[in-house]
């Protein structure tokens, strides 16, 4: 008698809850809440890429790994993102060509280039507010192919040319601090900027290199997802490609936040 009370009310419950269930987003549900992970990285929402699919994220915000190190397209260059801080919005990315210099390669890059953000940034086509650098950045030029040695710690270093294999000068000027006097600059075969970190700045060796810059990345939906996230849902995109925010619950659907578990349950009783 009992046994079959706890059945019939077993069977309407589970009724009530499949009619309710609109299941048709679950794998997005599924997708979107596993990380992007690459080396000992995890990153979430806004960042997609690897397992997780476009629309887990936003188009900008693609990630890549390589080599156990996450990477990020900003405009023409990749960088290897160091860390993210998803509270401020904030990255620390390095070219892998400058950090290998600040890591004291013995090989030169194949080009010395200038970074993508210290010059296009200043240009208009620059998609206004995703990137900007972080507050205090600052951009040292690195000169190359000069005719003067200077000390390391005076931010001197040489390189092998991969063609030719010849020595190669280098020479980070400091802002300020021990620099180097007579050093006429004009005479080294040319030079790039590299943007450093605030704190790096004033330091004259070039292993500040490998430190990076910080970068500020603008997540417009940063706190519907932070909601989202808080109701047990995982953040992420439509399908259709038009930026716009999304919600995925382990019920399938996709709202601003997801129903707290067990509203089906109170309903019926
Ligand atoms: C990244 O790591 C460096 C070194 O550990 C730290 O100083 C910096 O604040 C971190 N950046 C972010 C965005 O968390
Ligand atoms: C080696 O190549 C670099 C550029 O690739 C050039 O500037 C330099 O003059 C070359 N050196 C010799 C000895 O050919
Ligand atoms: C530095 O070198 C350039 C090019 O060789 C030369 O024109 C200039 O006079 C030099 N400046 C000084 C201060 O020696
Ligand atoms: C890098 O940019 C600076 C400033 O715009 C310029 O003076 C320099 O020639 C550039 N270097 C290269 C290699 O393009
Ligand atoms: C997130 O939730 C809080 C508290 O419920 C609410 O005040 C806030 O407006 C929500 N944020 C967004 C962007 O909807
Ligand atoms: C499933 O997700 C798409 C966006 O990818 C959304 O338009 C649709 O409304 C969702 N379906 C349900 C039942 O929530």
């Amino acid at each position: 008698m009992h046994i079959q009370l706890l059945l019939l009310v077993g069977v309407a419950l589970l009724l009530s809850v499949l009619q309710l269930c609109n299941c048709s987003n679950i794998s997005q549900y599924t997708k979107c809440s596993k990380n992007f992970e690459c080396g000992n990285e995890a990153y979430s929402y806004p960042f997609w890429g690897g397992e997780r699919p476009f629309y887990c994220g936003e188009n900008v915000f693609e990630l890549g790994c390589r080599n156990s190190h996450t990477e990020i397209k900003m405009y023409d260059a990749t960088y290897i993102v160091l860390n993210i801080s998803k509270a401020d919005q904030i990255m620390t990315i390095v070219r892998s060509d400058v950090r290998d210099i600040g890591l004291g390669s013995s090989q030169c890059p194949s080009a010395f280039l200038n970074d993508s953000l210290a010059t296009s940034y200043k240009h208009d086509y620059v998609p206004q507010d995703t990137f900007a650098y972080g507050s205090g950045t600052r951009e040292l030029t690195l000169f190359y192919g000069c005719p003067f040695v200077v000390l390391y710690n005076s931010g001197g270093f040489r390189c092998e040319d991969q063609v030719n294999s010849t020595r190669i000068n280098l020479y980070l000027q400091a802002e300020s601090g021990p620099r180097e006097e007579n050093l006429n600059t004009s005479k080294c075969q040319g030079s790039i900027l590299i943007p450093v970190r605030p704190s790096s700045a004033h330091r004259s060796s070039i292993d500040i290199l490998a430190d990076g810059f910080d970068v500020k990345y603008y997540d417009r939906y940063y706190s519907l997802c932070v909601n989202c996230t808080e109701s047990g849902g995982s953040c992420g995109a439509s399908e259709n490609r038009d930026n716009s925010f999304h919600c995925y619950c382990h019920d399938g659907t996709s709202q601003r936040t997801c129903p707290p578990p067990g509203t089906y349950i109170h309903s019926v009783s």
